[in-house]
């Protein structure tokens, strides 16, 4: 028996930000973003959270897969950005979704959430703990963006990919999953800092930083190298694969590791030119985007690969 993704779905606030609307706000230009990332536009939170950003995707997910509430019993949720510490994000998903035989709980892996949280589940299958999953990656990062740092704020967007995931014949050849975190000051986030009666805390709010070459020179040593370990799991030649499903932080990344693995640039969809970069949603949305735009073919080979804070990264073979 095997893992296999049987719906999809995904979510996007209705605002859109282009780049020439950031020019207004602060020091950049169209030309530098897009040049430095391949990202024009970006969906920005106005009234949307990151519960009701993955409650939407959820629900588009179990509508594509024909599956009730009722039916699934294990939801993850990999999101930096929930609305409140407790309860997690996946149970708020639980009761919106009637899903009452769950368990649910949230993972952060940050962009390599939807990876992580795949790789959850395919051992709870293999288990025998769970038969019928909802994978979600959510996130508002806008709420977390210092936006007069314009080396990230510029980067990322909110919103949400969901995955229904069965205990059925075929689906995931392989994954394989990794972690530094030796490297993990390169891309921060503080929680809010120790404070009770006994120590004076400064209450300001962390927001993200990153050492974006960094990041970079991890991304593109790393990304093939997991690539290449999920392929050789599966038996796989590159060849094979259809379509490489990237985490959608930058199209020099995306063009680099196409370029380590020798395959064409029209192997790799994206959507961070509309999009930004969605740490764990990234790879569901596109995912779905793929999916709904009719790319798929029962049977067609992919890799879906994610890769971010901690540091981590996750990449798997997929059956469709
Ligand atoms: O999802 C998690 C994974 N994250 C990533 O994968 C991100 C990986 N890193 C990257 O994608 C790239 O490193 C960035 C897009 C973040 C930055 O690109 P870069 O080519 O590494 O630029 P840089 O940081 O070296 O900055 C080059 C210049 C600097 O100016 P000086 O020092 O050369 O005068 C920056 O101050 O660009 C400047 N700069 C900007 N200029 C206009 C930085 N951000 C901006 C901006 N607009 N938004």
């Amino acid at each position: 028996m095997g893992t296999k993704i049987i719906g999809t779905g995904s979510a996007l606030p209705g605002l859109t930000i282009h780049n020439t609307k950031l020019e207004e706000i602060m020091d950049t230009s169209d030309e530098w973003i897009r040049s430095r990332t391949g990202i024009e536009e970006r969906h920005i939170a106005v009234e949307e959270t990151t519960t009701f950003l993955a409650v939407t995707a959820a629900r588009k997910a179990m509508e594509n897969a024909g599956v009730s509430g009722e039916e699934i019993d294990l939801i993850i949720v990999g999101t930096v950005s929930g609305d409140m510490c407790f309860p997690s994000t996946a149970c708020q998903i639980q009761e919106a979704v009637s899903a009452v035989h769950a368990t649910a709980f949230d993972i952060n892996a940050a962009c390599a959430g939807f990876l992580f949280g795949l790789s959850i589940v395919d051992a709870y299958f293999y288990a025998g703990r769970a038969k019928t999953a909802l994978i979600i990656g959510a996130e508002v990062l806008s709420k977390m963006m210092d936006w007069a740092d314009r080396s990230t704020c510029v980067l990322f967007g909110d919103g949400a990919g969901a995955a229904v995931v069965r205990k059925e014949e075929g689906g995931i050849l392989s994954i394989v999953q990794g972690s530094d975190g030796g490297r993990g000051m390169a891309l921060t986030c503080h929680n809010r800092p120790v404070n009770n009666p006994f120590v004076r805390a400064d209450n300001t709010l962390d927001y993200t930083k990153m050492d974006g070459q960094a990041v970079f020179r991890f991304a593109v040593k790393t990304v093939p190298e997991a690539i290449r370990q999920a392929l050789a799991k599966a038996g796989c030649e590159a060849d094979e694969i259809k379509y490489f499903i990237l985490h959608q932080a930058n199209i020099r990344i995306i063009e680099a590791v196409a370029k380590k693995l020798g395959q064409p640039d029209e192997k790799f969809p994206t959507n961070l030119q509309k999009c930004g970069n969605i740490s764990a949603a990234s790879v569901p949305i596109l995912l779905d985007h793929v999916n709904r735009a009719g790319m798929l073919e029962k049977g067609d080979k992919i890799v879906a690969a994610g890769f971010g804070a901690g540091l981590t990264w996750g990449a798997a073979v997929i059956v469709w």
